[in-house]
C-alpha cells in the first residue's frame, strides 16, 4: 500500500504484518475474581483438552468418511453427529481459554504438536478397530477432564470446572456409550 492513501479512501490496507502481541501460554489480567495462578493453570489444562478434542473431531470426520460395511449408513450418520457435538466443544473450550485471558490453541498444526491422541493410519482400518480408536480417544480425554475438573475446582475456577463436567465429560460419556454398543457381538436376526 502506498502512503498517499487518504483517510477517506475506501482502499483496504492489504498484506499487513505485525508482531505477536500475546504469546501462547500467557494470560492477561481480567477482572473476573480469579487469581493469575488459577487462570494460568486452567488455560494450560483447557488447551490440552482443546487440542485433543480437535483431534477427536478430526477422527470422527475421517471415520465418517471412510466407514464401510453393512451398517455403513448408520455409522456414517452417527459419527457425523458426534463430530458436530465435538466441534461445539472445541469452540466452547477455546472461548473459555479466551475468557480467562489466555490464548487458545487454534491452528490444527499446533494442536497436532501438543495432542496426546495417537495419530491414526492415513489408510483405512477395519470397522471395529476404527470404533475402538474413537473410544480410546474419548477415554483419554475423559481421564484428563476428570482430573482437570477436580483441580481447577480446587483453585476456585468454578466456570472451567462446570464446563469440563457438564459439557466435556457428559458429552464424552454419552458418545462413548453409543460407540461401545456397536462393539457388542450380538446376532442380528436369530438368537
Ligand atoms: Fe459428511
Amino acid at each position: 500500500m502506498t502512503t498517499d492513501a487518504k483517510p477517506t479512501s475506501s482502499q483496504p490496507w492489504l498484506h499487513q504484518k505485525g508482531p505477536v502481541i500475546q504469546e501462547f501460554g500467557t494470560v492477561k489480567q481480567f477482572p473476573i475474581a480469579l487469581s493469575y495462578e488459577a487462570r494460568m493453570y486452567s488455560c494450560q489444562r483447557l488447551n490440552q483438552v482443546l487440542a485433543d478434542t480437535q483431534m477427536l473431531y478430526g477422527l470422527y470426520k475421517k471415520h465418517h468418511w471412510i466407514m464401510r460395511g453393512a451398517t455403513f449408513y448408520q455409522l456414517h450418520l452417527i459419527l457425523d453427529k458426534h463430530a458436530a457435538a465435538q466441534l461445539e466443544l472445541v469452540d466452547t473450550l477455546a472461548e473459555r481459554v479466551q475468557t480467562l485471558g489466555g490464548v487458545a490453541v487454534g491452528d490444527p498444526r499446533h494442536a497436532a504438536e501438543i495432542t496426546s491422541i495417537p495419530r491414526p493410519p492415513d489408510g483405512v482400518e477395519e470397522v471395529p478397530a476404527m470404533l475402538s480408536r474413537l473410544l480410546e480417544a474419548h477415554e483419554s480425554i475423559l481421564t484428563q477432564a476428570h482430573d482437570a475438573a477436580a483441580r481447577t475446582g480446587e483453585l476456585g475456577d468454578d466456570g472451567t470446572n462446570d464446563l469440563l463436567v457438564s459439557q466435556v465429560i457428559r458429552t464424552g460419556e454419552l458418545q462413548a456409550w453409543f460407540l461401545a454398543e456397536h462393539l457388542v457381538d450380538t446376532p442380528l436376526v436369530r438368537a
